[in-house]
């Protein structure tokens, strides 16, 4: 899996599209320390441990770097900014039965600004497994020879 360089510069607004989310019932927000494990087990469960772990990171800062996107109290989806290695964008995930409602695209958008907010003027997508999704939202560009990156001799099991 690739990673991918996005301008930070250039980024579109998505106030319309989390106003419409919002409407359908979807909040989506920084999440605060005291749910912290709820967020990283959600990610280990419906996703991986090693994105647990990188959620665990989101939350040893604050403001925490990530968001999530909450249906009745219940994660629906989530994106970390900052964790594999500063400038990074991911994880992220959306429940199935979530995806194709905008969220995906919202919670980028949202640590997108954050990395911007930072003072960066790029950021990197970390191991981009679906390349057409970045490349439509927010028009970022594979970087020649980062596979596998930074990801080169990951730890897998104990
Ligand atoms: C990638 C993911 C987060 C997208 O979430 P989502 O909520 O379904 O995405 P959105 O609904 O916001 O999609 C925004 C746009 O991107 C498009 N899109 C979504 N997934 C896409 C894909 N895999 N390839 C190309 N385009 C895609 C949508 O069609 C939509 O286009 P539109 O604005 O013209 O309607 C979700 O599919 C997911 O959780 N995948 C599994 C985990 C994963 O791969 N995470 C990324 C790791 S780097």
């Amino acid at each position: 899996m690739t990673d991918m360089l996005v301008k930070l510069y250039e980024l579109p607004s998505y106030l319309e599209e989390k106003k419409n989310l919002e409407k359908q019932g979807f909040m989506i927000k920084r999440p605060i320390a005291p749910e912290a494990s709820f967020v990283s087990q959600w990610a280990k469960k419906h996703f991986s441990e090693l994105w647990g772990n990188e959620v665990n990171v989101a939350f040893s800062k604050q403001p925490v770097s990530c968001f999530v996107a909450l249906k009745e109290n219940e994660i629906a989806g989530f994106a970390c900014y900052d964790t594999t290695t500063r400038g990074f964008f991911g994880p992220t995930g959306v429940l199935e039965k979530y995806r194709g409602h905008g969220l995906g695209k919202v919670l980028l958008l949202m640590a997108l600004e954050a990395l911007w907010n930072m003072g960066y003027a790029y950021a990197i997508i970390g191991g981009a497994g679906p390349t057409g999704f970045y490349e439509k939202t927010v028009g970022a560009i594979s970087i020649p020879g980062s596979n596998p990156g930074i990801y080169k001799n990951l730890i897998k099991k104990i």
